[in-house]
């Protein structure tokens, strides 16, 4: 696969199969996602794997409310991998203090997307969810209280069909050498 065909391909999935997900094959995805670029390479991540069935459900639970359900689908992906931002190096967390950048933040989103990339490259499925009881979450894996998390992913081989790609149209998005070129 090309890597803009693998771009095209990787979607976000909400509907998962049941089969449980080899652990090799998270650890390529957690390799990619290791191999990401960061601010002063900073890396300021940890992920935690939730693969344990009754665990993963009680993480998909603090995802969706009665009132915001969107994110029910959760329980059925067989993995959910919580993405803890760590504080970053001296670095990069003086640099940001002083240009007014969250770069830590802007790591978590492309090392994310790399883990998602090669999940798509594996045959799997992934969702990036950012609506979720961070709180509740922190509580069921032990994520000292200091500590953020970014992102979730949810994982596992997709049930749903590759859809058409809902995006700008390129002349909205892109100008050269000037914002209006
Ligand atoms: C930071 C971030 C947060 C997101 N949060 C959620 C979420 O909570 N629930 C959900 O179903 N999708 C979530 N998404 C997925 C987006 O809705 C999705 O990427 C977008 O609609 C484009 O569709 P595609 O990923 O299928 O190409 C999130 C994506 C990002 C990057």
């Amino acid at each position: 696969m090309s890597f803009l065909e693998l771009c095209r391909k990787r979607q976000s999935v909400r509907r998962y199969r049941e089969e449980r997900v080899a652990r090799e094959k998270i650890e390529r995805c957690l390799e990619a996602a290791r191999l990401a670029p960061s601010a002063c390479n900073s890396q300021p991540w940890r992920f935690i794997i939730v693969d344990d069935p009754e665990l993963k459900n009680q993480v998909a639970s603090a995802t969706f409310s009665r009132v915001v359900p969107f994110n029910r689908f959760t329980i059925k992906s067989p993995v959910i991998v919580v993405l803890v931002i760590e504080p970053g190096n001296i670095s990069s967390r003086f640099g940001g203090l002083i240009k007014d950048r969250q770069f830590n933040l802007l790591d978590a989103g492309i090392t994310a997307e790399h883990f998602c990339l090669q999940a798509t490259q594996e045959g799997l499925g992934t969702c990036i969810i950012g609506w979720f009881d961070e709180k509740k979450i922190k509580d069921i894996l032990d994520i000292p209280s200091g500590k953020r998390i970014g992102l979730l992913i949810s994982l596992g081989y997709p049930g749903d069909r590759l859809r058409e790609k809902d995006r700008k149209h390129m002349e909205e998005i892109r100008s050269y050498n000037s914002y209006t070129g």
